[in-house]
């Protein structure tokens, strides 16, 4: 692999982004080689969580300038540019970022595209495609918007501005802020325990927070009774329900 180092400890899957010399800027090789890695292990009941993460100065500084600024209209549109990303997306095994520095334009969409964000003190988020001629293209207007709503949405991406990790964390965009070299081994922490549950459980859990974004409020408390009820058909709720009973440690086997 040329832009990518990936580690696995136990359920954990650590991926780190390495294109230094340009900032982790998000290539079409990248994102296949993401995918190519990602893909098999998705789906190995083996892996319980991945962990994405940059280098200390930088998370990613976003698409790969210099490889689309040639392109024209109708090669974007043959290529479906940056549709791969959705497939990022779609993994169902919780994704977790580790950010410290810029994550910036697809970087930022990316995070957004995880489950937890664990932040440094460090990091920094934006969209500052405008400032290129362009807007955000792997997601940002939307996913944006609904973390932080149209407010600060707007601000982000008509300005570019950027936001440091804590006024990121009060937006909603951030799930925790620590020092920078505390963001692999918090993130990785987060990742252990997440593997360690039940992973229908928590597949469940995914799927149901992800509804609240396209359903009412009554659909989605609908489909997580549902969801709920369902639950009671594994062997994971009778083991984790018994073990709490009996004050021992449950083991889980995502049956
Ligand atoms: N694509 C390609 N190359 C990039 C890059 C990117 N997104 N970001 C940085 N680089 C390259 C620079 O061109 C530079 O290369 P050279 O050494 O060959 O000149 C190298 O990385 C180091 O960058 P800087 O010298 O600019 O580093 P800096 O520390 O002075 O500044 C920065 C850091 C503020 C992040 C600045 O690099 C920057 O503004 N980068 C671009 C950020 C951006 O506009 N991102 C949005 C991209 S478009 C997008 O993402 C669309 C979408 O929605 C998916």
């Amino acid at each position: 692999m040329n832009t990518l180092k990936l580690e696995r400890q136990g359920r954990v899957v650590t991926v780190r982004l390495h294109r230094p010399h340009v900032l982790n800027a998000l290539s079409a090789e990248l994102l296949a080689e993401l995918l190519d890695a990602l893909r098999p292990l998705d789906t190995d009941p083996d892996v319980g969580a991945f962990v994405v993460t940059g280098s200390e100065k930088v998370f990613a500084a976003g698409a790969d300038i210099k490889e689309m600024a040639g392109k024209s209209a109708v090669d974007m549109a043959h290529e479906d540019y940056f549709s791969g990303w959705e497939e990022f997306a779609a993994f169902r095994t919780p994704k977790i970022a580790a950010v410290s520095g810029y994550a910036l334009g697809g970087g930022c969409e990316l995070v957004m595209m995880c489950d937890l964000v664990i932040a440094g003190e460090s990091a920094v988020f934006g969209q500052p495609e405008i400032k290129l001629g362009v807007i955000p293209g792997i997601g940002g207007t939307q996913r944006l918007t609904r973390l932080v709503g149209r407010a600060k949405a707007m601000d982000l991406i008509l300005t570019g501005r950027t936001m440091n990790a804590r006024e990121a964390e009060r937006a909603g965009l951030v799930s925790r802020v620590v020092p920078d070299d505390r963001i692999t081994t918090e993130a990785e922490q987060a990742a252990e325990a997440i593997a360690s549950y039940s992973r229908t459980a928590v597949t469940a859990a995914r799927e149901c927070v992800d509804r609240a974004e396209n359903s009412s409020l009554s659909e989605g408390v609908l489909f997580e009774r549902r969801v709920f009820h369902a639950l009671f058909a594994t062997e994971d709720q009778k083991e984790g329900m018994s073990a709490f009973l009996e004050k021992r440690e449950p083991r889980f086997t995502g049956r």
